[in-house]
């Protein structure tokens, strides 16, 4: 052998050097992940009683406000510290008052789960579209289309009843333009300047939210989102939707859905520094179950690379369905 070729096979890198043992692999992890980064979302249905499983997301159920003081007894013992809560109200209409009503299905829910629960964190989802008859996510002019202005004075009140009922974190999912300097101004106006604001910043217009609309039964009643929601395809849109919603006073922003949009919530990531949520979403939840279920993924492999994937592309927070069988593992 000659002396450059040798020092040729020397100098190559060999990468499988920190593979070799699971001691080593852990030394040098990069993404962590634990119970500690997720939000476990659940759909409190009124008129419900105990749990009734979602046909579109296998696992999941539909809960009764009688089934919520178990439910935030055994999150606590699964050390997830927060819920994001979901209403179907017993009742819709064309304003959506239900997303509003101080005895509402979710303000009802808090009020259950902080009781059972004070320690557990609940995000209050800020939308009207379960709430709407013509399940669209504001309100509408004459002509179908969605009046941003007019939803504005709703989407707040919302947040103020969410606060009122002892709502920790407040989440607006509608898309609205203008709805977080909304919201923050009414919260302030009501004695809420210490409840902070999770804008669903970059949300995208996706497929990825059929299971859910299933389950939430917020599907519209006629033509799409694609007016509110963001297009697919812009990613630089989706800087300007988050320095947007941080200038209105938003105190952490999300990317959703996550997988398909991991560019995206890189970019965020790199972009800003408040602490940055992605949404694991329904579609992405029950995807992978269907596969599971079919026997052609490791359930929990799966699970794991998934949520270890979004926490390396930059989420601080993970929403995910699969929080309480993820937690309940570890
Ligand atoms: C309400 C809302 C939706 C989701 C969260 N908040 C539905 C939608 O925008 O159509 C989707 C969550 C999921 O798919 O898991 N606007």
């Amino acid at each position: 052998m000659l002396d450059s070729d040798f020092m040729e096979l020397s100098a190559f890198k060999r990468h499988r050097r920190l593979r070799s043992s699971r001691a080593i692999r852990g030394l040098v992890r990069e993404a962590e992940l634990t119970p500690r980064h997720l939000v476990y979302p659940i759909f409190v249905e009124a008129g419900l009683s105990g749990r009734q499983p979602i046909g579109s997301m296998p696992g999941q159920d539909r809960l009764g406000i009688d089934a919520l003081a178990a439910e935030a007894r055994d999150l606590g013992s699964l050390a997830v510290p927060a819920v994001l809560l979901f209403g179907l109200p017993a009742a819709k209409d064309d304003r959506g008052s239900g997303a509003y009503a101080r005895d509402g299905i979710v303000q009802t829910a808090i009020r259950a789960m902080k009781d059972a629960n004070p320690e557990l964190l609940v995000v209050g989802d800020v939308c009207l579209c379960e709430y709407t008859s013509h399940g669209h996510c504001g309100m509408l002019r004459p002509d179908g289309s969605v009046d941003n202005d007019a939803s504005l004075p709703l989407l707040a009140e919302t947040a103020v009843s969410l606060a009122e009922a002892g709502c920790d974190i407040i989440a607006p999912s509608d898309m609205m333009d203008g709805r977080v300097s909304a919201i923050r101004q009414s919260l302030d106006a009501a004695g809420f300047p210490e409840t902070p604001i999770l804008s669903y910043a970059a949300k995208f217009a996706s497929a990825f939210y059929g299971p859910f609309r299933e389950a939430a039964d917020s599907a519209p009643q006629f033509g799409d989102r694609r007016g509110y929601q963001m297009d697919p395809a812009n990613g630089r849109m989706a800087l300007d939707e988050v320095m947007t919603d941080i200038a209105e006073g938003a105190d952490m922003v999300m990317v959703k859905p996550a997988l398909p949009y991991l560019d995206v919530l890189a970019n965020v990531r790199a972009s800003v520094d408040v602490p940055v949520a992605a949404y694991n979403v329904s579609g992405e939840y029950s995807m992978l179950m269907a596969a599971v279920q079919n026997g052609w993924l490791d359930e929990q492999r799966a699970i794991d690379e998934t949520l270890t994937s979004i926490r390396r592309a930059g989420a601080d927070i993970v929403i995910t369905y699969h929080a309480k069988q993820w937690a309940a593992r570890q």
